[in-house]
């Protein structure tokens, strides 16, 4: 079966236990930033594995855009940057996805000064980019704040010593891809070190950078004055690979997948183990089952913690879990928006403005309903509900797909822009998924 190329709005017909086999496609999280810091070579590079998504190709438009190559075939994507001669990436892609602010350094290096509109991504909370700006500026770029997005300037570029306040995936990125051409040395403090970061640096090393990452989550980087253009498949989609697992969960069946290593996914299985499930892992595959879910309590933090991306699927899954659980959102202000349509499926969720699992989190007192507790077993309606952003898309897939009554999904273009072919998959599971007439 072949997936519709633009589907608006699905209607998704439950069909009880999901079981199967899916292959995880590379890592959405990873490929963009793989793309970003090609434009840092002045020849070819080939990234693959990639997923198929709307995603890679608003980043493939913005990097032509400044006059790179990009062609993408089936699952690679090759990006030759050889030619690159604009430096201001069109407002029309304003508010797309992160990866303008991080476009910023390597332009910066190419050209001498970058202009980019205002980044968007999904509305999960304020998303700030100060700590990008104040690590280009220590750089020694001059950047400015326009109406419309960011103006920089760099004559050149040094090493500086950075320390985040908080350990940002997005201004780690941006200060690997500035370092690694900056003069000098930079050392960076405090850096995220999931997964995809890390993937970034393996990149970058393979393009020739000089980089190091202490135990103690500190970047040191020596700056480079070229860099060579580099081939990497990239690693199993983390987020996919977990959505998939509990989507076989949420319905009483069993999904296996392949494609995404274990060790990406170590605080998942932990977590849902704690849960009940049962695994079996081999060199290939991770596959999980369970007879009867039990409810959880669980708060989301920076790499090895349970990622912020697994919590809308696991909200769904305690919906099918005996007892009360209970999950804090500590990375995202606003991520726990996407509820209220689960309750309209009958989904027993509450919200809270407290910190109700672990340690309090920079969300305290702020009045953001950032806390869920989870009423399970509760049976799921089907409806017709709106997605609102890629994570929550997927999590209403699920409850659609663990629903009593058939629903109708809108917004399919969030589910297009973060997983790959999700109508094939789900439809090789046997869930009963058709497009809509729009
Ligand atoms: C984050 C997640 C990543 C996830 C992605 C998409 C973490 C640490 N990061 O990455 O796992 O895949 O979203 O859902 O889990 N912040 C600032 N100022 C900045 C940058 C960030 O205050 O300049 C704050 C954000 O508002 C947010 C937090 O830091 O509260 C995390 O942001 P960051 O890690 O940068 O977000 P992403 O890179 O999008």
């Amino acid at each position: 079966m072949t997936a519709p190329p633009s589907a608006p709005s699905w209607a998704i017909e439950p069909v009880g236990p999901l079981h199967g086999d899916v292959r995880i496609s590379g890592s959405k999280n990873a490929v963009s930033k793989l793309m970003v810091a090609a434009l840092l070579a002045d020849g070819a590079s080939t990234i693959a594995n990639a997923p198929r998504l709307s995603d890679v190709e608003i980043t493939a438009g913005m990097l032509r855009s400044v006059g790179a190559e990009v062609v993408i075939e089936e699952d690679r994507v090759v990006i030759d940057a050889g030619t690159l001669a604009e430096s201001r990436i069109p407002v029309s892609y304003s508010g797309l996805n992160r990866m303008p602010i991080l476009l910023v350094g390597p332009l910066l290096h190419r050209i001498g000064e970058a202009f980019v509109p205002f980044v968007g991504g999904d509305r999960i909370g304020a998303r700030p980019v100060d700590l990008h700006v104040d690590a280009l500026r220590q750089f020694g770029a001059e950047v400015e704040l326009t109406d419309q997005g960011l103006e920089a300037k760099a004559v050149k570029l040094h090493g500086a010593r950075i320390r985040l306040n908080w350990p940002s995936v997005g201004a780690t990125e941006t200060v690997l891809l500035t370092a690694v051409q900056a003069e000098g040395r930079t050392v960076l403090e405090n850096a995220a070190v999931e997964p995809e970061v890390v993937e970034l640096a393996l990149f970058l090393q393979r393009m020739g950078a000089r980089i190091e990452l202490q135990p103690d989550r500190r970047f040191v980087i020596e700056g480079v004055p070229h860099l060579a253009g580099a081939p990497q498949r990239l690693g199993g989609d983390r987020i996919e690979a977990f959505s998939y697992m509990v989507a076989g969960l949420a319905t009483g069946g069993s999904v296996r997948i392949t494609g995404c290593a274990q060790e990406r996914l170590v605080t998942a299985i932990t977590t849902l183990q704690r849960m009940g499930a049962s695994f079996e892992i081999t060199d290939d595959s991770i596959t999980a089952t369970a007879d009867h879910l039990r409810s959880c309590a669980v708060r989301t933090s920076p790499h090895p913690g349970f990622m912020t991306d697994w919590q809308p699927p696991l909200v769904v899954l305690c919906t099918r879990a005996h007892g009360m659980s209970v999950v804090h959102e500590t990375i995202f202000e606003d991520r726990l928006g996407y509820i209220d349509a689960l309750q309209r499926m009958k989904a027993e969720v509450e919200l809270f403005e407290q910190c109700l699992v672990g340690d309090p989190c920079r969300f305290q007192e702020t009045g953001a309903r950032h806390s869920a507790l989870v009423r399970g077993v509760s049976p799921l309606q089907g409806a017709e509900v709106e997605m609102p952003d890629i994570r929550a898309a997927f999590a209403y897939l699920i409850a659609a797909a663990a629903a009593d009554s058939p629903s109708i999904l809108h917004g399919v273009h969030h589910l297009e822009r973060g997983y790959d072919q999700v109508f094939d998959k789900f439809s090789e599971l046997g869930l009963g998924i058709r497009q809509l007439d729009s």
